[in-house]
């Protein structure tokens, strides 16, 4: 199956507090963004890594440490003011009728090879497919300093990237929500919206998006493990 991945990369880290988009903070020696799309890069099955950027980052992103074979892969796109535009941008950039695009948060360099293969097999037989893991702490709703309501774990799920579509399903999810000034936080919720149906396959608890600073500790451990 061959597919092509989106990875936005235009944001700009505000609650990491670096000064600098995120991305390029280095987890031993390589930054976050070389990582993420080194996975991509070297799976044989994508033919495409589209890149929604800042233009003013350009040119730290083609001096990323990527060899040629990745490097021809990439396309770069102009990001928007919030991921699901930079997204949207993306898919605008695909010009022949590709038939599954994934969408990886630039900001999860730990994806594992066993999660995109899962994601990929499900995709034989549905129209959108994501990863997700069990929560682990019990989720209550807040409001001004008081508990509302507790809800019930054994239903809540941390959904996680890549999130896999057919590029007919995604692309008509990103253009209702446009019509309809709908802003998601993942490209599933556009689909869901859409009165689609989102397949969950298992994630992985190391795939964690690089938020905050205390994100920093334990992508170091996990790069440890995932080198092995
Ligand atoms: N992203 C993007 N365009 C935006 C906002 C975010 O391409 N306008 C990308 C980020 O670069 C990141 C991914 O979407 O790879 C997930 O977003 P997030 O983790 O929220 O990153 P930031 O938006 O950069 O961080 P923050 O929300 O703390 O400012
Ligand atoms: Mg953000």
């Amino acid at each position: 199956m061959q597919y092509k991945v989106i990875i936005p990369a235009a944001g700009s880290g505000s609650r990491m507090g670096a000064g600098f988009n995120k991305l390029f903070l280095k987890i031993k020696n390589s930054p976050i963004i070389e990582l993420t799309i080194k996975i991509f890069g070297e799976d044989q099955r994508c033919n495409e890594i589209i890149l929604p950027i800042k233009e003013a980052e350009k040119h730290l992103f083609e001096t990323l440490n990527l060899p040629n074979s990745i490097k021809q892969k990439i396309t770069y796109v102009q990001g928007g003011s919030e991921r699901q535009e930079s997204v949207y941008n993306g898919l605008l950039s695909i010009k022949d009728a590709a038939d599954y695009v994934l969408v990886h948060d630039g900001a999860r360099p730990f994806v594992s090879k066993d999660v995109i293969e899962r994601i990929l097999e499900r995709l034989n037989d549905h129209q959108a497919v994501i990863c997700a893991v069990p929560m682990k702490d019990t989720i209550k709703k807040v409001i001004d300093d008081q508990v509302v309501e507790t809800i019930d774990r054994s239903t809540l799920w941390g959904v996680q990237t890549p999130q896999a579509f057919t590029y007919e399903c995604l692309v008509q999810a990103h253009q209702k929500a446009i019509q309809n000034g709908f802003l998601g936080t993942d490209d599933a919720s556009l689909v869901e919206w859409n009165g689609q149906v989102v397949s969950v396959v298992n994630g992985d608890y190391n795939n964690i998006k690089v938020t905050t600073k205390e994100d920093l500790f334990f992508a170091e451990t996990i790069y440890e493990q995932y080198r092995d």
